[in-house]
C-alpha cells in the first residue's frame, strides 16, 4: 500500500521503533497525569498541626479526606435538657427502694437518665439488660450483674469529669460520658486484657515480646506496655542521663534496656490510640527533656494516672461480678481501660464534641448542679 520507494527506502534504513516509543509514552503519561492532577486536584491533599516551634519539624500532618470525614458517633450524642429542679421537689432516694448513687436526682431527671444510659450501653436489650423482664416495682433488686456494674460505672464517670477535669477538660468543656466509651454497646470497643507471656517456649523477659499481638502494635516490642504503665505504675522512661550510675537498671528506680523497649510499646499504642505522631508531645531531638514538649505531654502525664486510677479503683475490682466469659482469656482478669477505650483513634473522643454539656448529673460525686 506504500509506494514502492519508500519500502524500498524502508528495508535499507532499519529503525528500532521501541525505544522511542517508550519514551513518547512515557512522557505522554506524565503530561496525562500532569494535566489530570491540575484538573481534579491532589487526591491525597495533607493538612499538618504544627506543634512546635518553627524549624523544629514538630508537625502532624493528615490526609484532608480523613479530617472532612467526622466520626458517625457524633450524630448519636443525645441532646437532652435537664429539668430544672422545683423548690421542695421530692428526689430519686426517697422515692425509689434501692438508689444508692442517684439519689439527689428528681424523678424526672432520674429517668433522663436511665433512658440515656439505656441508649448509650444496651440499645436493643432496653431497661431490661440491668433490671430483668420484671415490672418496674421489681427494679431496686440488684440481681443482675450489669445494674451493679453500672452502678460502680456511674461512680468512675462522676469520678473522671469531676477529679480528672485537667485531662478531660483539658481545652474546653469536653467530659465523659457512658457513651465516650461505649458507644451504643454493652461492651466497648478497645478494651484490654493481660496475655503475657506470649511465647511459651522460653521464659522471664524474653517470654513477653517477639510476638506480633494487638498489644504489642503488631510489631516485636513487648505485649505487656499497658500492663507494667497503665495497672502497675512501672518507670516510664529509656535511659538515666547520668553516664555512670550506681545501681542495677530496672531495679534501682533508674530504666534498663527492657524499661526502654516497653517505653516504645506504650509510646507507640499511645500515638495509634490517638492517631497522632511522636512530635504531637516530644521535640524528637530530645524525647527525654521534660521542657522540650507540647501540652499534649502534661495533657497524657495526668492521663496515665488517671487510667491507672480507673483500672485499680474501679475496673479490676469488678473481676467478682463478671460472668466468667467476660473475663480474660489467659488470667480470666477483668476488662480493663486504656486510652483507646476513650479516645477511639482521634486526637480527642467524639473529635472533642462537648458529650457532659446536658449531664450535670454525671460531671459531679455530688449533688447535680444545673445552674441555678
Ligand atoms: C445500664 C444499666 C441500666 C439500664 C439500661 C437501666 N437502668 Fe435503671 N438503674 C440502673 C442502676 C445502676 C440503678 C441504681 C442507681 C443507684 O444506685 O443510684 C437503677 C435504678 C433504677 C430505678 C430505681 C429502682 C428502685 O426501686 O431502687 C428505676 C425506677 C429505674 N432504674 C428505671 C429504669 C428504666 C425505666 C430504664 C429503661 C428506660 C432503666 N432503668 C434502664 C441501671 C440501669
Ligand atoms: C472509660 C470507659 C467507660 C465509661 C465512661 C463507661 N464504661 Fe461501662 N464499661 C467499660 C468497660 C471497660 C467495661 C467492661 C467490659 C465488659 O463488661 O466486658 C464496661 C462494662 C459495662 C457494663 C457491663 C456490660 C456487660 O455486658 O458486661 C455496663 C452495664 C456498663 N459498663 C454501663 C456503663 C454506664 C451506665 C456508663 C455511664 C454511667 C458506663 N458504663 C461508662 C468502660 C466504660
Ligand atoms: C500524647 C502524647 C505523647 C505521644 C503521642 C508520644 N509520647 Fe512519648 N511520652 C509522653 C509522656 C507524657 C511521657 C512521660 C511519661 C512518664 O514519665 O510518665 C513520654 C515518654 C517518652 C519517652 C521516655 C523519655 C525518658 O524520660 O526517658 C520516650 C523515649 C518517648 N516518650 C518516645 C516517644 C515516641 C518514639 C513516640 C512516637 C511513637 C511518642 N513518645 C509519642 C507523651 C507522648
Ligand atoms: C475517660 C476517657 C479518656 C481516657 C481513658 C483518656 N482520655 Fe485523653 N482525653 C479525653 C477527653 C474527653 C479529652 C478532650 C479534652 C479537651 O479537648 O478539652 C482528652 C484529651 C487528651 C489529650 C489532649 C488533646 C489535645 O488536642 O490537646 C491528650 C494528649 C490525651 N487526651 C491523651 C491521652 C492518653 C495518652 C491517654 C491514656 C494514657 C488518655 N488520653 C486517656 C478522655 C480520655
Amino acid at each position: 500500500m506504500f509506494p514502492k520507494w519508500f519500502m524500498k527506502w524502508n528495508r535499507e534504513n532499519p529503525t528500532n521503533i521501541y525505544a522511542p516509543a517508550i519514551a513518547v509514552g512515557v512522557v505522554g503519561a506524565a503530561v496525562f497525569v500532569a494535566a489530570s492532577l491540575v484538573a481534579i486536584g491532589q487526591p491525597y491533599a495533607t493538612d499538618s498541626m504544627q506543634t512546635g516551634p518553627r524549624g523544629t519539624g514538630m508537625s502532624v500532618p493528615e490526609f484532608e479526606a480523613d479530617l472532612a470525614t467526622p466520626d458517625p458517633d457524633i450524630a448519636l450524642l443525645i441532646e437532652d435538657e435537664p429539668f430544672l429542679p422545683e423548690e421542695g421537689e421530692e428526689l430519686a432516694g426517697d422515692i425509689y427502694e434501692n438508689v444508692q448513687v442517684l439519689g439527689d436526682l428528681t424523678d424526672a431527671n432520674f429517668n433522663r437518665l436511665m433512658g440515656a444510659m439505656t441508649r448509650w450501653v444496651a440499645p436493643e436489650q432496653g431497661c431490661a439488660y440491668c433490671h430483668g423482664d420484671g415490672d418496674l416495682d421489681t427494679y431496686g433488686e440488684d440481681n443482675l450483674y450489669t445494674k451493679v456494674v453500672a452502678r460502680r460505672m456511674i461512680q468512675m464517670t462522676q469520678n473522671i469529669n469531676e477529679n480528672w477535669d485537667g485531662h478531660v477538660n483539658a481545652n474546653k468543656e469536653v467530659g465523659v460520658t457512658c457513651m465516650t466509651c461505649h458507644r451504643g454497646e454493652n461492651v466497648p470497643s478497645d478494651i484490654w486484657f493481660k496475655i503475657t507471656p506470649v511465647n511459651e517456649r522460653v521464659e522471664g523477659w524474653a517470654a513477653v515480646q517477639n510476638r506480633a499481638t494487638s498489644l504489642s502494635q503488631y510489631t516485636s516490642l513487648p505485649s505487656d506496655a499497658l500492663e507494667a504503665y497503665l495497672l502497675d505504675d512501672q518507670v516510664i522512661g529509656v535511659h538515666d542521663l547520668e553516664s555512670r550510675v550506681a545501681g542495677i537498671p530496672g531495679e534501682d528506680g533508674y530504666p534498663g534496656i527492657q524499661q526502654a523497649e516497653r517505653t516504645y510499646s506504650l509510646m507507640n499504642y499511645v500515638s495509634n490510640a490517638l492517631g497522632v505522631n511522636c512530635v504531637f508531645c516530644h521535640n524528637s531531638r530530645a524525647f527525654y527533656d521534660g521542657s522540650q514538649v507540647t501540652p499534649q505531654w502534661a495533657t497524657e502525664s495526668l492521663g496515665i494516672t488517671m487510667v491507672q486510677e480507673m483500672n485499680n479503683d474501679y475496673l479490676v475490682p469488678l473481676k467478682d461480678v463478671y460472668p466468667a466469659e467476660r473475663l480474660g482469656p489467659v488470667h480470666q482478669d477483668a476488662p480493663k481501660a486504656a486510652c483507646k477505650t476513650c479516645h477511639k483513634g482521634h486526637q480527642q473522643p467524639l473529635q472533642g464534641a462537648n458529650v457532659i454539656q446536658y449531664w450535670p448529673e454525671l460531671a459531679t460525686t455530688g449533688a447535680p448542679d444545673y445552674g441555678q
